[in-house]
């Protein structure tokens, strides 16, 4: 049941955080498992993954990376998961150059990785793209990332469309805060996560993998064009810690 053995994935943002627990994953799951990232990581050489080196945001590179990692057989999953996110302030003091560099990575990346995803895959395989409870939980200086998650979300429904013919399924996993380098124990999304989460506590890398590795099963056939929060029951509403407080 659920087996994801010996298909051919390829993990965006594989060297650290989620993206490298999802490597680990799928090599103990029976997979080849190949990354696309900016850089390599002694981590996911010794983990057995294959990486080409490309910025998923420019073409000439990631369709070249792409074409090496499809040269000997095409690929049944791609997970569109490198993202970053750059701390923000208000609207009336805005630097368009961080809006820009969220977007190239988080946007333009996905949509090219969807783009290179449609072309590299076996018919009936699937697209996993990492977008965000951000995309449903704003905050009041943090627009960049939740807009471009909101994009993330925005594109998996469009692919499940277009793709749906092949028997190719586009969903996408969006956990609330995950401790990684991105964030880290005592930041401020940890802090906050122990009070706003049903489970009170962030997430930690293997608490999310099992949502990937449902979709990406040929058990989850019927699954297109949705999400699957993994987010501690953040977005599930108020929870006891924030009543209490209030209501103190
Ligand atoms: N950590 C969290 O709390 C959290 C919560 C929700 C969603 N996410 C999302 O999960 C994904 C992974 O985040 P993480 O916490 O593991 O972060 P991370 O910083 O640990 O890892 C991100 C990886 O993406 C790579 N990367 C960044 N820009 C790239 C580019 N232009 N081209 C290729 N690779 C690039 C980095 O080199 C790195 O290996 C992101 O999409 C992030 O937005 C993270």
């Amino acid at each position: 049941m659920f087996s994801v053995k010996n298909k051919k994935v390829l993990i965006t943002g594989g060297s650290s955080g989620i993206g490298l627990a999802l490597v680990k994953h799928f090599i103990a799951a029976g997979a080849e498992v190949m990354v696309i990232d900016l850089q390599p990581s002694v981590e996911l050489a010794e983990a057995g993954a294959e990486i080409f080196v490309a910025d998923v945001g420019n073409e000439t590179e990631l369709a070249e990376a792409f074409q090496k990692a499809a040269t000997d057989r095409k690929l049944d999953v791609v997970i569109n998961n490198a993202g970053i996110a750059l701390p923000e302030g208000r609207y009336e003091d805005a630097d368009l150059a961080n809006l820009d560099k969220v977007l190239h990575v988080n946007v333009r990346g996905v949509y090219l990785g969807l783009k290179y995803a449609s072309r590299y895959l076996n018919d009936g395989g699937c697209i996993i793209n990492t977008a965000s409870a951000a995309a449903h939980i704003t905050f009041p200086e943090y627009s960049s990332y939740s807009v471009s998650k909101g994009g993330v979300l925005a594109m998996t429904r469009t692919a499940a469309l277009q793709l749906g013919r092949r028997g190719i399924r586009v969903n996408a996993v969006s956990p609330g805060t995950v401790l990684t380098p991105m964030e880290s124990i005592d930041g401020p999304e940890a802090r906050i996560s122990a009070q706003a989460t049903a489970l009170e506590r962030p997430a930690r890398v293997e608490d999310i993998m099992g949502a990937y590795h449902f979709l990406a099963a040929d058990e989850s056939s019927y699954i297109t064009g949705t999400e699957i929060r993994v987010d501690g029951g953040w977005i599930a509403g108020m929870t006891y810690n924030l009543m209490d407080k209030a209501l103190a």
